[in-house]
Protein backbone atom coordinates (compact mmCIF):
# COMPACT_ATOMS: atom_id res chain seq x y z
CA UNK A 1 0.00 0.00 0.00
CA UNK A 2 1.09 3.36 -0.84
CA UNK A 3 2.12 5.72 2.62
CA UNK A 4 1.90 9.00 0.83
CA UNK A 5 0.16 11.97 2.68
CA UNK A 6 -3.42 13.03 1.85
CA UNK A 7 -4.39 15.30 -0.66
CA UNK A 8 -3.95 19.01 0.31
CA UNK A 9 -7.41 19.35 -0.11
CA UNK A 10 -9.14 16.81 1.81
CA UNK A 11 -6.69 17.76 4.65
CA UNK A 12 -8.22 21.42 4.46
CA UNK A 13 -11.75 20.00 4.48
CA UNK A 14 -11.44 17.97 6.95
CA UNK A 15 -9.78 19.97 8.97
CA UNK A 16 -12.46 22.57 8.01
CA UNK A 17 -15.22 20.00 9.37
CA UNK A 18 -13.22 19.58 12.84
CA UNK A 19 -13.24 22.88 13.69
CA UNK A 20 -15.85 23.16 15.82
CA UNK A 21 -15.17 20.23 17.80
CA UNK A 22 -10.92 20.50 18.25
CA UNK A 23 -11.09 22.32 21.34
CA UNK A 24 -12.83 19.94 23.33
CA UNK A 25 -10.45 16.84 21.83
CA UNK A 26 -7.27 18.71 22.06
CA UNK A 27 -5.48 17.83 25.30
CA UNK A 28 -2.42 16.46 23.85
CA UNK A 29 -1.91 19.31 21.21
CA UNK A 30 -2.13 21.60 24.29
CA UNK A 31 0.10 20.35 26.39
CA UNK A 32 2.97 19.67 23.20
CA UNK A 33 1.92 23.25 22.22
CA UNK A 34 2.89 24.91 25.68
CA UNK A 35 5.87 22.53 25.75
CA UNK A 36 7.24 23.80 22.41
CA UNK A 37 6.12 27.56 23.83
CA UNK A 38 8.23 26.94 26.78
CA UNK A 39 11.23 26.02 25.09
CA UNK A 40 11.55 29.81 23.41
CA UNK A 41 14.54 31.36 25.01
CA UNK A 42 13.41 33.94 28.11
CA UNK A 43 14.80 37.14 26.58
CA UNK A 44 13.25 36.57 22.50
CA UNK A 45 10.96 39.41 21.84
CA UNK A 46 10.02 38.92 18.28
CA UNK A 47 7.92 41.91 17.43
CA UNK A 48 6.52 40.23 13.55
CA UNK A 49 5.50 36.63 14.67
CA UNK A 50 2.95 33.86 12.97
CA UNK A 51 1.25 31.24 14.42
CA UNK A 52 1.71 28.54 11.08
CA UNK A 53 -1.11 25.73 11.03
CA UNK A 54 -3.12 28.00 13.62
CA UNK A 55 -6.01 25.71 13.51
CA UNK A 56 -8.50 27.40 16.23
CA UNK A 57 -6.01 29.52 17.05
CA UNK A 58 -5.07 28.55 20.92
CA UNK A 59 -1.53 28.83 20.50
CA UNK A 60 -2.39 32.62 18.41
CA UNK A 61 -3.50 33.65 21.57
CA UNK A 62 -1.08 32.06 23.45
CA UNK A 63 1.73 34.04 22.02
CA UNK A 64 0.20 37.19 21.80
CA UNK A 65 -0.31 37.09 25.76
CA UNK A 66 3.49 35.66 25.99
CA UNK A 67 5.20 38.82 23.63
CA UNK A 68 2.16 41.29 23.28
CA UNK A 69 2.67 41.36 19.81
CA UNK A 70 -0.11 41.46 17.06
CA UNK A 71 -0.02 37.33 15.68
CA UNK A 72 -0.49 36.46 11.96
CA UNK A 73 -2.49 33.13 12.38
CA UNK A 74 -2.29 31.03 8.88
CA UNK A 75 -3.81 27.37 8.04
CA UNK A 76 -4.93 25.69 4.90
CA UNK A 77 -8.22 24.95 6.27
CA UNK A 78 -10.39 27.93 5.84
CA UNK A 79 -12.68 26.40 8.46
CA UNK A 80 -10.46 26.42 10.99
CA UNK A 81 -9.44 30.23 9.99
CA UNK A 82 -13.44 31.43 10.71
CA UNK A 83 -13.63 29.61 13.77
CA UNK A 84 -10.32 30.93 14.68
CA UNK A 85 -11.89 34.68 13.29
CA UNK A 86 -14.97 34.09 15.91
CA UNK A 87 -13.41 33.52 18.77
CA UNK A 88 -11.33 35.87 18.77
CA UNK A 89 -11.79 38.82 16.62
CA UNK A 90 -9.16 41.25 18.33
CA UNK A 91 -5.72 39.26 18.78
CA UNK A 92 -4.88 38.64 15.57
CA UNK A 93 -4.92 38.41 12.02
CA UNK A 94 -5.94 34.83 9.99
CA UNK A 95 -4.88 33.91 6.67
CA UNK A 96 -5.47 31.15 4.42
CA UNK A 97 -2.00 29.58 3.17
CA UNK A 98 -0.06 26.75 2.61
CA UNK A 99 2.76 26.21 4.86
CA UNK A 100 5.03 24.82 1.50
CA UNK A 101 4.21 28.51 -0.10
CA UNK A 102 3.91 31.20 2.73
CA UNK A 103 2.22 33.99 1.26
CA UNK A 104 4.81 36.66 2.88
CA UNK A 105 7.61 38.71 2.16
CA UNK A 106 11.52 37.67 2.77
CA UNK A 107 13.40 38.92 6.27
CA UNK A 108 9.78 39.41 7.57
CA UNK A 109 9.44 37.84 10.57
CA UNK A 110 11.04 37.08 14.07
CA UNK A 111 9.33 34.20 15.25
CA UNK A 112 7.29 31.07 13.13
CA UNK A 113 5.59 29.13 15.69
CA UNK A 114 3.94 25.58 14.60
CA UNK A 115 2.55 23.20 16.98
CA UNK A 116 1.23 19.02 15.47
CA UNK A 117 0.60 20.94 11.91
CA UNK A 118 4.15 20.20 9.80
CA UNK A 119 3.54 16.69 10.06
CA UNK A 120 0.72 17.19 7.24
CA UNK A 121 2.95 18.48 4.79
CA UNK A 122 4.57 16.42 2.12
CA UNK A 123 7.90 18.04 1.77
CA UNK A 124 9.06 19.50 5.23
CA UNK A 125 12.54 20.82 3.57
CA UNK A 126 10.00 22.76 1.67
CA UNK A 127 9.01 24.35 4.82
CA UNK A 128 11.70 24.93 5.83
CA UNK A 129 13.57 26.84 3.24
CA UNK A 130 9.99 28.54 3.06
CA UNK A 131 10.36 29.57 6.71
CA UNK A 132 14.02 30.24 6.26
CA UNK A 133 13.30 32.83 3.89
CA UNK A 134 10.74 34.54 5.66
CA UNK A 135 12.29 34.84 8.69
CA UNK A 136 14.79 37.66 9.35
CA UNK A 137 18.53 37.13 10.26
CA UNK A 138 18.42 35.83 14.19
CA UNK A 139 14.79 34.72 13.24
CA UNK A 140 13.61 31.78 15.01
CA UNK A 141 11.78 28.67 14.13
CA UNK A 142 10.02 26.68 16.49
CA UNK A 143 8.14 23.81 15.52
CA UNK A 144 6.85 20.37 16.66
CA UNK A 145 5.79 17.19 14.44
CA UNK A 146 5.31 13.94 15.11
CA UNK A 147 7.43 10.64 14.68
CA UNK A 148 7.65 7.28 13.75
CA UNK A 149 6.20 5.05 17.12
CA UNK A 150 2.91 7.99 17.37
CA UNK A 151 -0.11 5.36 17.05
CA UNK A 152 1.56 2.41 16.44
CA UNK A 153 -1.14 0.28 19.04
CA UNK A 154 -4.15 1.73 16.46
CA UNK A 155 -1.22 0.64 13.39
CA UNK A 156 -0.93 -2.63 14.56
CA UNK A 157 -4.06 -3.66 15.69
CA UNK A 158 -5.58 -2.59 12.14
CA UNK A 159 -2.42 -5.20 10.75
CA UNK A 160 -4.97 -7.46 12.40
CA UNK A 161 -7.62 -6.53 10.38
CA UNK A 162 -6.83 -5.91 6.97
CA UNK A 163 -3.52 -4.20 4.65
CA UNK A 164 -4.92 -1.20 3.90
CA UNK A 165 -3.57 1.93 5.20
CA UNK A 166 -5.21 3.80 8.25
CA UNK A 167 -2.93 5.53 9.97
CA UNK A 168 -0.45 8.51 8.77
CA UNK A 169 3.23 7.53 8.09
CA UNK A 170 5.46 9.36 10.69
CA UNK A 171 9.22 10.21 9.92
CA UNK A 172 12.14 8.06 11.53
CA UNK A 173 14.57 10.37 14.04
CA UNK A 174 17.19 10.02 11.39
CA UNK A 175 14.96 11.23 8.44
CA UNK A 176 13.97 14.18 10.49
CA UNK A 177 17.49 15.13 11.71
CA UNK A 178 18.69 14.74 7.91
CA UNK A 179 15.89 17.50 6.63
CA UNK A 180 16.69 19.46 9.62
CA UNK A 181 20.27 19.82 8.86
CA UNK A 182 19.54 20.05 5.41
CA UNK A 183 17.76 23.52 5.80
CA UNK A 184 20.66 26.29 6.29
CA UNK A 185 19.43 27.32 9.85
CA UNK A 186 22.95 27.76 11.77
CA UNK A 187 21.86 26.96 14.84
CA UNK A 188 18.83 23.90 15.82
CA UNK A 189 17.91 21.66 18.38
CA UNK A 190 15.71 18.83 18.24
CA UNK A 191 14.54 16.59 21.42
CA UNK A 192 11.63 13.86 21.35
CA UNK A 193 8.68 13.84 24.12
CA UNK A 194 6.93 10.08 24.54
CA UNK A 195 3.57 10.87 25.85
CA UNK A 196 0.86 8.15 26.40
CA UNK A 197 -2.61 8.87 26.56
CA UNK A 198 -5.17 6.35 27.73
CA UNK A 199 -8.48 5.25 27.19
CA UNK A 200 -11.32 2.90 28.36
CA UNK A 201 -12.80 2.24 24.63
CA UNK A 202 -11.35 2.15 21.80
CA UNK A 203 -13.95 4.15 20.32
CA UNK A 204 -12.97 6.93 22.31
CA UNK A 205 -9.11 7.05 20.25
CA UNK A 206 -11.39 6.94 17.32
CA UNK A 207 -13.72 9.71 17.76
CA UNK A 208 -11.23 12.05 19.25
CA UNK A 209 -9.00 11.61 16.27
CA UNK A 210 -12.20 12.40 14.18
CA UNK A 211 -12.68 15.48 16.46
CA UNK A 212 -9.00 16.68 15.82
CA UNK A 213 -9.90 16.22 12.16
CA UNK A 214 -6.62 13.70 12.25
CA UNK A 215 -9.30 10.88 11.02
CA UNK A 216 -8.43 9.11 8.06
CA UNK A 217 -7.77 10.63 4.85
CA UNK A 218 -4.85 8.86 3.72
CA UNK A 219 -4.56 7.73 0.15
CA UNK A 220 -4.94 3.45 0.24
CA UNK A 221 -7.69 4.01 3.12
CA UNK A 222 -10.49 1.65 2.20
CA UNK A 223 -13.42 2.57 1.10
CA UNK A 224 -17.09 2.25 3.06
CA UNK A 225 -17.87 2.45 6.32
CA UNK A 226 -15.83 -0.04 8.90
CA UNK A 227 -18.34 -3.11 9.41
CA UNK A 228 -18.88 -4.80 12.36
CA UNK A 229 -16.94 -7.96 12.00
CA UNK A 230 -13.98 -5.57 11.15
CA UNK A 231 -14.66 -3.66 13.69
CA UNK A 232 -14.60 -6.21 16.51
CA UNK A 233 -11.21 -7.58 15.01
CA UNK A 234 -10.05 -4.29 15.54
CA UNK A 235 -10.86 -4.08 18.95
CA UNK A 236 -10.01 -7.39 19.42
CA UNK A 237 -6.22 -6.47 18.61
CA UNK A 238 -6.08 -3.20 20.15
CA UNK A 239 -7.53 -5.02 23.78
CA UNK A 240 -3.73 -7.03 23.58
CA UNK A 241 -1.91 -3.52 24.43
CA UNK A 242 -4.49 -2.87 27.60
CA UNK A 243 -2.69 -1.78 30.51
CA UNK A 244 -4.32 -1.08 34.14
CA UNK A 245 -4.75 2.07 33.03
CA UNK A 246 -7.00 1.17 30.06
CA UNK A 247 -5.85 0.92 26.29
CA UNK A 248 -2.79 3.13 25.74
CA UNK A 249 -2.21 5.64 22.63
CA UNK A 250 1.52 6.57 22.13
CA UNK A 251 2.87 9.89 20.70
CA UNK A 252 6.26 10.37 20.18
CA UNK A 253 6.77 14.35 19.41
CA UNK A 254 10.20 15.97 18.01
CA UNK A 255 9.94 19.54 19.52
CA UNK A 256 12.70 22.03 17.55
CA UNK A 257 14.13 25.17 17.67
CA UNK A 258 16.08 26.66 13.89
CA UNK A 259 17.52 30.09 14.29
CA UNK A 260 18.18 32.02 10.99
CA UNK A 261 22.10 33.07 11.37
CA UNK A 262 22.73 36.81 11.88
C1 LIG B 1 -3.56 19.29 14.59
S1 LIG B 1 -4.03 20.87 13.99
C2 LIG B 1 -3.02 21.93 15.04
C3 LIG B 1 -3.63 23.28 15.23
C4 LIG B 1 -2.92 24.20 16.23
N1 LIG B 1 -1.55 24.46 15.84
C5 LIG B 1 -2.98 23.62 17.62
O1 LIG B 1 -1.93 23.18 18.12
O2 LIG B 1 -4.06 23.59 18.22
C6 LIG B 1 -3.13 20.94 12.45
C7 LIG B 1 -3.45 22.19 11.63
O3 LIG B 1 -2.51 22.27 10.55
C8 LIG B 1 -3.18 22.73 9.40
N2 LIG B 1 -2.40 22.38 8.21
C9 LIG B 1 -2.22 21.15 7.67
N3 LIG B 1 -1.44 21.24 6.57
C10 LIG B 1 -1.11 22.56 6.43
C11 LIG B 1 -0.33 23.29 5.47
N4 LIG B 1 0.27 22.67 4.43
N5 LIG B 1 -0.22 24.63 5.62
C12 LIG B 1 -0.83 25.27 6.65
N6 LIG B 1 -1.59 24.63 7.58
C13 LIG B 1 -1.72 23.29 7.47
C14 LIG B 1 -4.54 22.05 9.49
O4 LIG B 1 -5.51 22.66 8.67
C15 LIG B 1 -4.84 22.14 10.98
O5 LIG B 1 -5.57 23.28 11.32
Amino acid sequence: MPEQLPDKRLIADSFSRAAATYDQAAALQRTVGSNLLARLPVDFAPTELIDLGCGTGYFSRALHERFGQRVMGLDLAEGMLRHARQISPEVTQWVAADAEALPLRSNSQDLIFSSLALQWCPDLLLVLREAYRVLRPGGCLAFNTLLEGSLHELRTAWRAVDDFVHVNRFMVPAELESILAAAGFADWRCEVEEHTLHYQRLGELTHELKALGAHNINPGRPGGLTGRARLRLLTEAYERFRTTRGLPASWQVAQILMFKPI
